[in-house]
């Protein structure tokens, strides 16, 4: 009697479960088993006597037969059944004939012959389909992402997200990182944007701000005592979005005290390598270790402080060889300071005059006053500045360059960072053209030897290429009061395949240095006390040396999974105008709530 009643619990229990197994378990050696699946339809045919169904869930996909001859109240409720309608069915395992394999699923080999359907929940029509990977704009798959979530490149994007970020946990704990939250609600944290702000109910007129990250948190829990800290940390910044970057995205953040720049870019490199050989073994890594460029280097040889190193085409300074041209756009820039960046393109005469005319526009985006060329072609030279060149100039630009037929030199004039920067451009968007830019491939670099400061032309005034927080270089903390614009910083940023990936520094833990660098960015000692009183207070009661870095760990993720953008690796992005289009955020309140927080919008008066 005993051994009956548990029998009929044990099937009472089968019969309430909404699966045994997943929609990627079964194979062959199940065949006979009876088993229960859940999941949606993903796919439907109807062969008059046969319905088969395509069940998905995360886990993959099951093909189900039913048959009228084994149970036609199953096969009854088939009929009406609609993609992705929720399904819980039972039925047996069956190896399918040879012929019927399907090498494309892991389940290819088997079939569920159902024996009972319980519709557990109905579709409307998708407003995509599910299974067609073109299908839809992204402004349909952001409104409806729940839905673009339930397809192969999302599913993975996102499984392989969580896969790295658990990885970067354990990697950090390993080597003695404690993760320690910290809070969303703040004040304001100065990383070069403007800021989301919260009203605070209690404090009539007072706002809380988000962090654009937990730089000065982090810095304070090595002041207390913390040592080695690292966070995955959700960071806030009110910028334009574009395609790698978002208002609100996530960093891997760490920092460590008593530690020099070496030890802190040593532990994160090892640690990048480590996921990037464990999580992508297909990828080549091209480095190792990464290379270390100065800032100055960077710029000079690839037009940019994020180089893309996955192929040369390097820039190179062509100014001696001009000085004495008849081309005054190159000895007037020469003679003010510039110089002039030359880039050989090996197009084998593929760029036609109108993608060299595109290749100028972006040129000109980035400052450049245009871009001279000179094209080599069977027919001998091709360029607007050829009568403004000696044969001898062309000559010796032609053996620097190392030019062949087929090529295109280009030429920027100008000051060293808009002729670099602006070359640095059209060096990548030729690399584009050419398709140089392989995904197969990482190419990791440093850059170090940042400046301190950056001079902003509109504002007049210096601002931190970093943070404010960034120590200045030992051997320049003299020129801060002199010549602040010359002062290096003990920054690093680490750049893969042309983006910033990642950026840190050494920490000033000087009260007195740390009120030099506000006073040489502007700030009076009351601003000083209102924005970072708290700071120079923690800096008084023994400031370990620390640094650190953080890592921008959606666009490591992009780059990881081949996407071009970030809003691809996220789960529920916004826009790329900042909004959120499933939940219509953000979206104005009720009059009571705003009133309730004491503030007024004025939105309708603007
Ligand atoms: P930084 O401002 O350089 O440094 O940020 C670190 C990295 O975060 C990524 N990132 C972004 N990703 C997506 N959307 C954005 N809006 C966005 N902004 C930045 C970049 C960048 O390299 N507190 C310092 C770090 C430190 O000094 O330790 C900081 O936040 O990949
Ligand atoms: P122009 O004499 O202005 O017609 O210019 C002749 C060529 O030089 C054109 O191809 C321009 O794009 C190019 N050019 C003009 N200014 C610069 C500059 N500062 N640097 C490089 N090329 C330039």
């Amino acid at each position: 009697m005993k051994a009956k009643a548990l029998k009929w619990l044990r099937i009472k229990r089968f019969l309430q479960m909404y699966r045994t197994h997943s929609c990627n378990d079964l194979r062959p050696e199940h065949e006979g088993k009876t088993v229960t699946l859940s999941g949606w339809v993903h796919r439907r045919r109807d062969h008059g006597d046969l319905i088969f169904i395509d069940l998905r869930d995360r886990h993959g996909l099951t093909q189900l037969t039913i048959d009228p001859s084994v149970n036609q109240e199953a096969h009854r409720i088939a009929e009406e059944i609609r993609n992705e309608y929720v399904l819980k069915v039972t039925g047996i395992v069956s190896k399918r004939p040879t012929k019927q394999e399907n090498k494309s699923i892991q389940t290819g080999q088997i079939e569920v012959i159902v024996d009972h359907i319980q519709i557990l929940n109905r579709s409307k029509t998708p407003p995509f389909e599910i299974d067609n990977p073109k299908d839809a704009n992204e402004e349909i798959r952001l409104k409806y992402r729940y839905l673009d979530l339930r397809r192969e490149r999302m599913k993975n994007n996102i499984i392989f997200r969580h896969r790295f970020i658990k990885r970067t946990r354990d990697l950090f704990d390993e080597k003695g990182f404690v993760e320690v939250e910290t809070p969303i609600l703040l004040k304001g944290t100065p990383e070069g944007s403007r800021e989301f702000i919260v009203p605070a109910r209690l404090y009539p007129g007072t706002f809380y701000v988000l962090p654009q990250s937990p730089q000065q948190l982090k810095q304070l829990l090595m002041v207390g005592g913390m040592d080695r800290y690292f966070q995955i940390a959700r960071c806030f910044r009110d910028e334009d979005s574009r395609g790698d970057r978002q208002p609100e995205f996530t960093q891997l953040d760490m920092e460590m005290s008593f530690s020099s720049e070496e030890e802190i870019i040593s532990i994160n490199e090892d640690i990048l390598k480590t996921l990037f050989k464990e999580l992508c073994p297909e990828k080549e890594m091209l480095f190792d270790p990464f290379p270390r460029l100065s800032w100055h280097e960077a710029m000079s040889r690839f037009g940019s402080d994020k180089p893309d190193m996955r192929f040369d085409m390097e820039l190179k300074d062509v100014s001696d060889l001009l000085s004495g041209s008849e081309f005054q756009v190159f000895t007037r820039a020469i003679k003010e300071g510039g110089l002039v960046k030359a880039l050989c393109v090996p197009c084998e005469s593929k760029f036609s005059r109108k993608e060299i005319d595109e290749l100028t526009d972006t040129a000109k985006i980035y400052g450049a006053k245009g871009l001279a060329y000179i094209k080599l072609t069977d027919d001998g030279i091709i360029s607007p500045i050829s009568k403004f060149l000696s044969e001898k100039e062309i000559d010796s630009l032609i053996e620097r360059m190392n030019a062949k037929t087929g090529d295109i030199i280009f030429f920027t004039a100008d000051d060293f960072e808009t002729a670099c920067n602006a070359l640095g451009k059209v060096r990548i968007a030729c690399a584009d053209r050419l398709q140089m830019r392989d995904k197969n491939k990482l190419a990791c670099c440093w850059v170090i030897d940042f400046p301190l400061f950056e001079y902003s032309k509109e504002e007049g005034r210096l601002s931190s290429a970093h943070h404010p927080f960034t120590a200045p270089k030992d051997e320049h903390i003299d020129l801060l009061d002199s010549e602040p614009e010359k002062v290096l910083a003990k920054a690093y940023d680490i750049a893969m395949n042309g983006n910033e990936i990642g950026g840190g520094s050494i920490r000033i833990h000087s009260p007195e240095v740390q009120k030099k660098i506000f006073k040489v960015l502007g700030l009076n000692n009351d601003e000083i006390e209102r924005r970072f009183g708290h700071m120079l207070e923690a800096f008084s009661y023994g400031a370990p040396p620390h640094g650190g870095i953080a890592w921008g760990l959606d666009r490591i993720l992009m780059l990881l999974q081949d996407e071009e953008n970030i809003r691809e690796v996220i789960a529920f992005p916004k826009d790329s105008k900042a909004k959120d289009l499933m939940t219509g955020a953000p979206s104005p309140l009720p009059e009571e709530s705003v009133k309730e927080m004491h503030i007024r919008s004025i939105a309708d008066d603007i």
